[in-house]
């Protein structure tokens, strides 16, 4: 059964193509092929996970955030325009994720995401090779989202 992993990719492949037409195609990669996959942005993730906190449009105006005084998520359709029109997407990428970030500057008070993916993952596969490909798309999923949401630089 060696090439089930591959074809537990390439399902994985085409669900993602499935998505709908890539906004700017962000590439990751199939690990055994060494493909290039294209993530397309997808709103449903954002307002299950992250509308709570950041608010549907992103803004920061998220129930949670009315609970949690205090508390500032940001202005999520400002990333670029606050980045000289750029988006950040690496750094993006990694507060998403959240492990690397905690690890290199402690807790944050967002929900590390790429732990929670990894346990969902393994939940649903068991421990598999292909787990930190299913984290890494559905990160990326939401990088695009947010790249498909930003308000251009004044
Ligand atoms: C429990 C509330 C909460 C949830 C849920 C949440 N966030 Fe956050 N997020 C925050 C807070 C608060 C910050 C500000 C930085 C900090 O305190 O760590 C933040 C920061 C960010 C940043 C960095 C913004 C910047 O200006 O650099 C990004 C990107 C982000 N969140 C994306 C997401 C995504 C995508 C999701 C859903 C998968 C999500 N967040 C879910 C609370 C949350």
């Amino acid at each position: 059964m060696a090439y089930l992993p591959r074809m537990v990719a390439m399902a994985l492949v085409v669900a993602v193509y499935a998505g709908g037409v890539p906004l700017q195609a962000q590439p990751t990669y199939d690990p055994e092929t060494r493909e290039p996959v294209v993530i397309s942005p997808t709103d449903w993730e954002f307002n299950n996970s992250c509308a709570s906190c950041h608010g549907e449009d992103g803004k920061g105006a998220g129930f949670l955030t009315r609970v949690f005084r205090g508390v500032n998520p940001g202005d999520l359709t400002r990333l670029a325009a606050d980045n000289g029109g750029t988006f950040p997407v690496e750094r993006v990428y990694s507060v998403i994720d959240g492990r690397a970030e905690v690890a290199a500057h402690g807790e944050s008070k967002m929900p590390v995401w790429g732990d929670r993916y990894m346990t969902a993952a393994t939940g649903q596969w068991g421990p598999d090779e292909l787990n930190e490909l299913r984290v890494r798309n559905r990160i990326y999923a939401l990088v695009h989202y947010l790249q498909s949401i930003q308000v251009p630089a004044e």
